[in-house]
């Protein structure tokens, strides 16, 4: 019978043979065995959100010549952008909330294990996605949220961080005097006469997504982000939810998300994207699909959200990626111009940036 117990026996005799125990870097993922690195294989690939270039090679690395798993593959490479000051949009130096405080969300998830941990709206953490980790193996749970997230964190040896870079405090404070991005909608009314007031979602989502296959076909991923700028304290995007900014299954492949959340989520989107590859559909087709999916359903919803929705097309932006566990793989976004938007790819032949397919290309 499933169960905590059960859990931990399948955890210890899957996965926990890969994990130490250092509070200093507290995952590690490197194999128990002395076995040399094997070559490169033709299945094996990371992809990522086009600010991953760095972390699609780390992580193809660490796969291939190290033998992480690749969750934890994932986990290394998005650390990169989580500790760069000057992605604005990922863990130290990410934008903050309206109320100036940074709050990151970040999740894993495990192919071989099919297991996942999350945390979300976690403050002082300078690398969320090693927490989810953590709680992806070291809990029978899969979410855990702010304040319980940050002493989670703190307990297993993460120093508590001031995350709010000079240069993204002033970006807040700029936003502040204008505060033109309000996440409050007007309440409905059926009065002609009242204002309504939507906001433009002109805001970035940034965030980085990575997915991995290993040299032995499994596969595993990471979604990590400060979420949307300026957002109400306490909003969590896709990020950290399981089947929305990340979904893998061991037997199809492993997918993810960057963009608009609140899209991902209302459309399953990580989910639906291994569906379909579950189903034959390539890496490309899967996202396409997907994200034609969702602009239907926010076609629906611009009838009391019309920000959503421009003319003809959602006015929003999320891009999909996904690999298949035979390596092949692909990325689509939902709207822009032809080769504007692109994807890291690292795979036999190195890391590099290709183009995501455009679902409503712009000129
Ligand atoms: N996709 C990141 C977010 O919406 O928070």
């Amino acid at each position: 019978m499933a169960g905590p117990v059960s859990r931990r026996a399948i955890l210890r005799g899957a996965t926990l043979t890969a994990i130490g125990t250092s509070v200093a870097r507290p995952v590690r993922a490197e194999s128990a065995t002395d076995e040399p690195p094997r070559a490169a294989s033709s299945s094996a690939v990371a992809i990522a959100s086009a600010n991953g270039l760095r972390t699609v090679s780390k992580a193809y690395n660490l796969t291939v010549r190290r033998r992480y798993r690749p969750a934890s593959a994932a986990v290394q490479g998005v650390a990169l952008v989580e500790a760069d000051p000057n992605d604005v949009t990922v863990g130290y130096g990410g934008l903050p909330n309206e109320a100036g405080v940074v709050q990151l969300d970040a999740a894993c998830m495990d192919g071989p294990t099919h297991n996942a941990g999350s945390v979300a709206a976690i403050e002082d953490i300078m690398h969320p996605a090693q927490v989810a980790e953590l709680v992806m193996d070291r809990t029978d749970h899969v979410h855990l949220v702010g304040p319980g997230a940050r002493q989670f964190a703190i307990d297993h040896g993460f120093p508590p961080v001031n995350l709010l870079t000079d240069r993204a405090r002033q970006r807040w404070l700029a936003w502040r005097a204008q505060r033109r991005n309000d996440d409050r909608l007007a309440p409905l009314t059926d009065d002609p006469s009242a204002e309504t007031d939507h906001r433009a979602p002109t805001r970035p989502w940034g965030t980085i997504h990575c997915s991995v296959v290993s040299p032995q076909g499994d596969v595993g991923c990471c979604t990590t982000t400060s979420g949307l700028a300026f957002k109400i304290p306490g909003r969590i995007g896709d990020s950290p939810l399981i089947g929305a900014g990340l979904y893998c299954d061991n037997e199809v492949g492993s997918a993810g998300a960057t963009g608009r959340g609140e899209a991902a989520i209302l459309g399953g989107a990580g989910w639906l994207v291994i569906e379909r590859m579950r189903q034959g559909a390539s890496p490309v087709q899967a996202c396409v699909y997907t994200l034609r999916r969702i602009a239907e359903q926010s076609r629906r919803a611009a009838s009391w959200q019309p920000a959503l929705w421009d003319v003809d097309r959602p006015a929003y932006s999320l891009t999909l990626y996904a690999v298949r566990k035979d390596g092949s793989y692909g990325a689509a976004t939902m709207r822009g111009r032809p080769g504007e938007t692109k994807f890291a790819i690292c795979d036999h032949r190195g890391a590099r940036l290709e183009a995501a397919t455009v679902v409503f290309p712009t000129a």
